[in-house]
Formats: C-alpha cells, sequence, structure tokens
C-alpha cells in the first residue's frame, strides 16, 4: 500500500526515532509499504518517520543511481534499529534531494565512508563498512532517524536563501507525483 510522505515541517521528521523489537505491530506489511511508496515516488532510501513512524527502519536501493556510481550497483537493504558507529574518509559533496522536500536539491559534504551496526529484515544483526554512494544514502536516511534532514546540514545562507520554498513546502504548497501529509 501506498503512504503518503510527512514534508519538511512535520513534527514526526524533527524526532528522533526509536529502537523497534521483532514483535512491532504489523512489521512485515510496514516494510513492504516502506519499500513500494519509495519506489513509486522514485527515491532511492525512504526513512520510517518520512511515513509519520518514529522507529529506527529504513530502506535504500542505489539501482537508481548506479549508472553514474557503479559502487551502488546491487545495493538493496533494509535497515532496522541503524546506528553509526565511525565514520571516516574524506569528506566530499553530493547534490542531495529528499522525497520530504519536494524540488530542492543541495550540494551536501558528508564523509566518504560510514561504519553501521544494523539489524537486517530477518532482525539478524550486522556490522559493516560502507562506502561512496552506499554510504551517502545510509548518512542521509540516517539523519532522519536522529530527526534532521539535509537542509540542516546547509550553511545559514543556504537556508535563508531557501526560506520561501521551505515556507511553502512545510504548509503544503508544493506538487508532487507522490501523496503528501503534514
Ligand atoms: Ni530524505
Amino acid at each position: 500500500m501506498l503512504l503518503p510522505i510527512y514534508l519538511y515541517g512535520s513534527p514526526v521528521l524533527q524526532k528522533v526515532a526509536e529502537d523497534i523489537t521483532p514483535d512491532y505491530p504489523d512489521f512485515k506489511q510496514l516494510l513492504a509499504d516502506l519499500w513500494e511508496t519509495m519506489r513509486h515516488a522514485d527515491g532511492v532510501g525512504l526513512a520510517a518517520p518520512q511515513v509519520g513512524k518514529s522507529i529506527r527502519l529504513f530502506v535504500a536501493d542505489a539501482e537508481l543511481l548506479a549508472e553514474d556510481y557503479p559502487d551502488g550497483k546491487g545495493f538493496k537493504k533494509t535497515f532496522i534499529n541503524a546506528h553509526i558507529v565511525e565514520e571516516g574518509g574524506d569528506e566530499w559533496e553530493y547534490n542531495e534531494g529528499c522525497l520530504s522536500v519536494p524540488k530542492i536539491h543541495e550540494d551536501v559534504r558528508r564523509t566518504k565512508r560510514v561504519r553501521v551496526q544494523y539489524l537486517d529484515e530477518n532482525f539478524a544483526p550486522h556490522d559493516e563498512w560502507f562506502e561512496g554512494i552506499c554510504a551517502r544514502i545510509i548518512q542521509h536516511e540516517y539523519d532522519h532517524l536522529e530527526g534532521k534532514t539535509f537542509v540542516d546540514k546547509l550553511s545559514p545562507l543556504r537556508r535563508q536563501l531557501l526560506k520561501s520554498k521551505l515556507t511553502k513546502i512545510s504548509s503544503g504548497k508544493v506538487s508532487t507525483k507522490y501523496r503528501t501529509k503534514q
């Protein structure tokens, strides 16, 4: 089922999300809905807070970017209770967008590598390093679990320049091909 995506400014996008246990109600359905909603919106990642659930869950699929970023080939994963424990490598800029912040794309600096402890869709634990475009998607989605968006990473000047667009988004005045919510 397609779920509405909460827009920038929604309180749920500003909360630190909670870990979950395998008995989380209707988890399988929620996970399937998250994948379906992300694909329908042509996203490369979607975090549970973006569909109104303040839990530490996100999905990522770099396939749409694999042509430009071959290191993303085959990167398709579910992350439950993700915690970034280390970041490394040089910082690099990438032009990020977000389904909760439609029609805004901005260069964001982040480290090249990231080490994440997480559970997969079967609640099996993993402790892995990711890099390049995969790390980038994880870092972006991870911010959603921490109650942040890429807008928080921009300079005060950039944010000021985007202010009227952001105000429109947070009052729902933006058209998207997917359903949105405040
Ligand atoms: Ni996002």
